[in-house]
């Protein structure tokens, strides 16, 4: 999930739905109420357009980081099939990241200024990714837990109000469902595997569970006895660009991993989980919010370490945007002389 932490600009919390003030506003609301896309030509409330902005580009963010964490293993896949799979994957979200700066750059804003946000450290990423990947199963875990998550998350998305970003998120779900699955398939070989193997995977399970949990943000049906509660869900439900609450995916993907887990044999690190015959869902323990809150302020074990690498790409690979950018000069002169 790589849409915690929907952020509305501050001064922004009221919920200008077109109001009718204006034709545009009034068509605005129409297609709101119709439950139809907004397409970037299309007018829309300056507070919709700043918050697509921010969640579009906190979702690239995430997508572009969290190639760091699997991407150092590329080198130590145990077989030649595993590390194919993994390259393919770990590009995958190089194509995510690109889709979705092209949906943002559609609300008018430049990808420069978007990268420049995320190297300055004023945008987010998700902080999953401020996590180390310490063995060889942490990649299944990922792939099983981390994108399992997202894809949760992100196909109430594929409904959001905004086309772009809406169009992008299909393509993007389909990729995160072999994501998914290879990152299962992988704990399903360790878990039967050698008993070390398996051990392996129930560790990577026992450091994986929580955050992900935590992926889907805090708590917005409800307060939390530390007073943890999304702030933003509210208006983002309006506009249709959140569809369905924090706690309510949340409880989805418990629902569906723990059988999951079941089926491996290994335990989810929670004495509180137990099945609700009357619910019909699995009831679990308390997320720790401070834990979540240090890792979004940037003390997570590996946030400087990610942006270090970040920064360091982004520098080495200067002369690649020098050398695009002279090349579509020189074809510009050339087009021109030749018309
Ligand atoms: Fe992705
Ligand atoms: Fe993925």
């Amino acid at each position: 999930m790589y849409t915690q932490g929907l952020d509305i600009p501050k001064g922004e919390t009221s919920i200008p739905l077109g109001s009718g003030e204006s034709p545009e506003a009034a068509r605005f609301d129409a297609i709101m109420a119709a439950d139809e896309k907004i397409e970037p030509k299309d007018w829309m409330p300056e507070g919709y357009r700043k918050t697509l902005i921010r969640q579009i580009s906190q979702h690239a963010h995430s997508e572009v980081i969290g190639m760091q964490p699997e991407g150092n293993w590329i080198t130590r896949a145990p077989s030649l099939r595993r590390k194919a799979i993994l390259m393919a994957k770990v590009q995958d979200e190089a194509g995510h990241g690109l889709y979705l700066y092209s949906a943002a750059e559609t609300l008018g804003v430049s990808r420069d200024e978007l990268v420049e946000q995320l190297l300055n450290g004023s945008a987010k990423y998700s902080s999953i990714f401020n996590y180390p990947t310490l063995t060889w199963a942490d990649i299944g875990a990922i792939g099983w837990l981390v994108d399992g998550a997202a894809i949760m998350n992100q196909i109430p998305l594929c409904r959001c109000s905004y086309g772009p970003y809406a169009r992008a998120m299909i393509r993007i779900c389909k990729e995160e469902s072999f994501h998914q699955r290879q990152g299962y398939e992988l704990m399903l070989s360790l878990a039967r595997g050698t008993p070390e193997q398996k051990a392996m995977a129930q560790d990577a399970l026992n450091r994986w569970w929580w955050p992900s949990l935590m992926m889907f943000g805090p708590h917005d049906t409800k307060t939390d006895a530390d007073g943890m509660k999304s702030q933003h869900s509210e208006q983002s439900m309006r506009w249709r660009i959140k569809r369905v609450s924090n706690d309510e995916l949340r409880q989805k993907f418990v629902d569906v991993t723990v059988p999951q887990a079941e089926y491996l044999g290994l335990t989810v690190p929670d004495p509180d989980l137990k099945w609700n015959a009357e619910t019909g869902h699995y009831e679990f323990g308390p997320i720790d919010w401070e834990e979540f809150k240090n890792v979004v302020a940037g003390n997570g074990p590996c946030n400087a370490k990610r942006m270090k690498q970040r920064r360091a790409a982004h520098e080495n690979g200067a002369w690649v945007r020098k050398a695009a950018l002279a090349y579509a000069e020189k074809r510009a002169k050339r087009q021109a002389a030749a018309a």
